[in-house]
């Protein structure tokens, strides 16, 4: 472990992290399949809150259910902890169902997500779109680029990785709006995984070799952007985005939160900078970890905690003993 760089977040806080996601994701496995988008983000949001509170720090939600008028919990700007005022001062960027309707259909790739940086570490993103790509560790910096066309970007990764065009898998949210970048990519004759929903396991993808993804394409959440993005500081991978608008109240929703080049391309230490901490549970089966499964009283669950200071990646395998 070094002991050079900064490592400002206390590293007790690492192992703290994955007992949130565990409880978020193991209240929304309770409704998984039972076809209620809503009654699994409550129940989620609700054990991430309570689990979050029991925590000593100073904590200030920067992503989260949305603004305070429309999320009753763990909105944009609540503080939350048991240190308010005292503690270590954290930001935190949470999803406590990212995939509300994969968890609703039992799909694949739920997730309960959280990330903490040190105050002022997250790119406060307003709840809007975001342009995104990304693709794994060992490229030269640069490499992608959203002002370069699909086909470029493709070429520049294969030619750096040694391959065709056509050998390239991408990950792409299954949507009428990405048709362009869909036809391009077939064109080229890539490999195309299209995702229902869930692009921070889709950005995340690209830095496991196991799945085969090479780059990740198209417009998400923006939220979801810098969870993902708070993870690949922590395992190597670039990542490039751009807030987009559909209107004027979401251009003063950035305006609010302090955005005020609305055209900036973000790069990754520009969306998660500093010492920061992703924790990640499966509420399903997926790409990164396996789903919360019930045997008779027990709940088994899988994380995964990683620090960007150390570059340590813990995978955590839980057993939750039931009433
Ligand atoms: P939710 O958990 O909020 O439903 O988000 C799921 C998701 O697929 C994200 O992973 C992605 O960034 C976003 O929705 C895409 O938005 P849309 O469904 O509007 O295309």
């Amino acid at each position: 472990m070094t002991t050079t760089r900064s490592q400002t977040l206390d590293r007790v806080l690492v192992l703290e992290m994955v007992r949130v996601t565990e409880a978020a994701a193991i209240a929304a496995s309770t409704l998984t399949g039972r076809g209620d988008e809503k009654a699994a983000d409550a129940a989620a949001v609700d054990a991430m809150r309570t689990a979050l509170n029991s925590l000593y720090m100073d904590g200030t939600v920067v992503i989260g259910e949305g603004e305070r008028d429309e999320a009753p919990m763990l909105f944009i700007g609540e503080k939350v902890g048991s240190a308010i005022g005292k503690g270590p001062k954290i930001d935190i960027a949470l999803d406590p169902l990212e995939g509300t309707t994969i968890c609703a259909t039992a799909g694949p790739n739920a997730l309960a997500v959280l990330a903490i940086a040190e105050e002022g570490g997250l790119l406060n993103a307003p709840d809007v779109y975001m342009d995104k790509i990304a693709c794994g560790p060992g490229y030269p910096e640069g490499i992608i680029d959203l002002d370069k066309s699909p086909t470029e970007n493709v070429t520049a990764l294969a030619a750096a990785k040694g391959v065709k065009p056509s050998e390239i898998i991408a990950c792409v949210l299954d949507r009428p709006r990405h048709s362009k970048i869909i036809a391009e990519l077939r064109a080229l004759g890539c490999g195309i995984m299209l995702i229902g929903d869930g692009d921070v396991a889709g950005v995340i993808a690209t830095t496991n070799p196991d799945t085969t993804i090479d780059i990740y394409m198209g417009q998400g959440g923006a939220p979801e952007g810098v969870l993902a993005c708070a993870a690949l500081r922590c395992v190597g991978g670039q990542f490039k985005g751009r807030l987009l608008f559909r209107n004027d109240d979401e251009r003063a929703r950035a305006a609010k939160w302090g955005v005020t080049d609305l055209d900036k391309q973000y790069d990754l230490t520009e969306l998660a900078r500093g010492d920061c901490i992703f924790a990640a549970t499966g509420v399903t089966d997926g790409s990164l970890l396996a789903g919360v499964k019930r045997k008779g009283k027990i709940m088994t669950t899988e994380s995964v905690v990683m620090r960007a200071s150390s570059g340590t990646v813990r995978w955590v395998k839980g057993e939750h003993r039931i009433g």
